[in-house]
């Protein structure tokens, strides 16, 4: 292999491998280092996203809807199944053929774009050095003019409830064998409501044991309000403020002991996942000597994803900010083109958000809280889901649209939203953000008949008292 390059990627999760190909396509020489392979010696490119991550785990929520459709919705709509059953193999292979194509996907990516890219451990060991540790233990010395850290996060492991037979992450969670009767799930977090309610659908016994009191502490507080209460009647027992203290293997089952409101609790599990957040992958990726700041795990970056040394940069999880696939890949689309002297920014304020529960939960911008935090003055317009004919129509009218802007400029801050095609809609409302949009610009718009989306167009007329199809605030 030809030792020197123009760009280095560590790491081919959303935010390296994106990177890459936009950095090859500026005419720059680049080269993607992952580390993860197969058995067989094929990378296994894509990072936890495609892996591990947003598209397993897409594939089971999708699934498993269809199964708790068929199971316990189509009666309602005149469809009897007589023998319905469950084939969880079959579930399974689908998931990890999804899986198969799109990090094959990549190398053709790669190919086509003319990234070259190498299996083994990158770490960073001089401003223009990468290491790469190979799988047989040999090591080769790759030069670049730029090095972009791209590392991605790991999850956390809690030390009441260390990984074991009956105690898994995230990624054990996505590979289950069976349907365990009784499932505990440690974080109310969006791995925990996600893959709790795959494993809810096909029958589980779900308790949800989380450390706040509060539920879903990030979204607006009616979203928050009105999810917990949803889920809860989906069957997902959400028991908040409570702490788990230890955990002791059975032989076939798990016992968790958790402190609620000083009072010890204790229960037994089939299968117990603990979901409480992600760690930057960031030891050992770079040389101490070069004295680039990690600040609590995550490497420090400028909001250019520049580090302290010009031509290093880090992007994605590794770095500060959520934890999204999508923030990753813009970031190394930034770095890539600021490489290739653009002045390309991410706009940070605009980042959205997305449950992927059924109902979906999403969201952009400032929520309630935040604006009063800010001394914004704000006006609020709310619409839901039970008063949109297109949402009657396919049974899916839990949950509301609701917008919030400016007081006086009218202008756009923040959308949040809890029903059908909720990432959709709060996708619709970014990109009038991002054009400065007032909700009269939304209100004014003309949107299709019957759509869901019509419910973001009622929010908007109602932020001005001007819904149609619900009653208006007293002016
Ligand atoms: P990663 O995807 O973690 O990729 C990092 C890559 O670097 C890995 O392939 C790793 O093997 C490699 N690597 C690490 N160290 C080295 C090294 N020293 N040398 C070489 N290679 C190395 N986000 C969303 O936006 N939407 C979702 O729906 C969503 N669902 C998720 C569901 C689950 C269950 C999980 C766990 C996460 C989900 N996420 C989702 C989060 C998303 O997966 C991450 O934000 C995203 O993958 C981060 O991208 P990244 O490229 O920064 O890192
Ligand atoms: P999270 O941060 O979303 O939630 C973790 C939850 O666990 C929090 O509510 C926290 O209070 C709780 N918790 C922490 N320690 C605890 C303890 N000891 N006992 C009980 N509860 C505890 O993290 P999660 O769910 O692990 O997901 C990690 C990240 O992955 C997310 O933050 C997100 O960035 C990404 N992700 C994104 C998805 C999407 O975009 N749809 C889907 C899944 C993951």
């Amino acid at each position: 292999m030809e030792k020197m390059f123009d760009v280095v990627v560590v790491g081919s999760g959303p935010a390296g491998y994106v990177s890459a190909i936009r950095c090859s396509q500026l005419g720059l020489k680049t080269l993607c280092i992952e580390e993860s392979h197969s058995d067989n010696g094929k990378p296994n490119f894509g990072g936890t996203c495609l892996n591990v991550g947003c598209i397993p785990s897409k594939a089971l929520l999708d699934s498993s809807h269809r199964y708790y459709e068929a199971n316990k919705k189509l009666s309602e709509h005149g469809i009897q199944i007589e023998s319905l059953k469950l084939d969880l193999k079959s579930m399974m292979k689908r998931k990890d053929d999804i899986v198969d194509k799109l990090t094959g996907g990549i190398s053709g990516l790669f190919s086509a774009n003319k990234v070259e890219s190498m299996i083994g451990r990158g770490k960073v060991t001089d401003i223009n050095t990468v290491e790469v540790t190979k799988p047989d233990g040999s090591t080769e010395t790759i030069d670049a003019k730029n090095i972009i850290v791209a590392t991605g996060s790991k999850p956390i492991e809690i030390p009441s409830a260390k990984y074991s037979k009956h105690i898994v992450d995230s990624t054990g969670a996505l590979c289950l064998n069976s349907v365990p009767k009784k499932l505990g799930v440690v974080g109310a977090g969006i791995i925990g409501l996600e893959l709790g309610s795959v494993w809810s659908r096909l029958g589980s016994e779900v308790t949800v044991i989380e450390a706040l009191d509060e539920f879903l502490p990030m979204t607006d507080h009616d979203i928050s309000k009105e999810t917990l209460k949803e889920f809860k009647k989906q069957g997902l027992d959400i028991k908040l403020g409570s702490k788990v203290t230890s955990t002791k293997e059975l032989k076939n089952s798990v016992k968790v002991k958790f402190e609620s409101n000083d009072q010890e609790n204790e229960m037994e599990f089939d299968k117990l996942i603990v979901a409480v957040g992600r760690a930057p992958n960031s030891s050992n990726v770079i040389s101490d000597e070069l004295n680039i700041e990690i600040e609590d795990g995550f490497i420090k970056v400028n909001d250019f994803c520049q580090t302290s040394v010009n031509n290093i940069w880090a992007i994605g999880d590794v770095v500060r900010g959520p934890m999204l696939a999508h923030k990753g890949s813009e970031e190394g689309i930034m770095v890539a083109e600021r490489i290739a002297e653009k002045h390309t920014e991410v706009n940070y304020d605009l980042v959205p958000s997305v449950i992927y529960t059924h109902p979906e939960i999403a969201w952009v911008g400032q929520n309630e809280k935040e604006l009063k935090d800010n001394n914004i003055d704000y006006k609020v317009g709310k619409f839901p889901f039970a008063a949109s004919g297109r949402a009657l129509a396919v049974d899916q009218s839990v949950g509301f649209v609701k917008v919030l802007s400016h007081a006086k400029t009218d202008t756009i801050l923040g959308v949040h939203v809890f029903g059908p095609a909720a990432a959709e809609i709060v996708q619709q409302a970014l990109i009038s953000m991002e054009f400065g949009s007032s909700s009269e610009d939304i209100a004014l718009t003309m949107f299709s008949h019957p759509t869901v989306s019509e419910a973001f167009h009622e929010a908007a007329l109602s932020a001005n008292n001007l819904a149609i199809h619900i009653g208006n605030k007293k002016k």
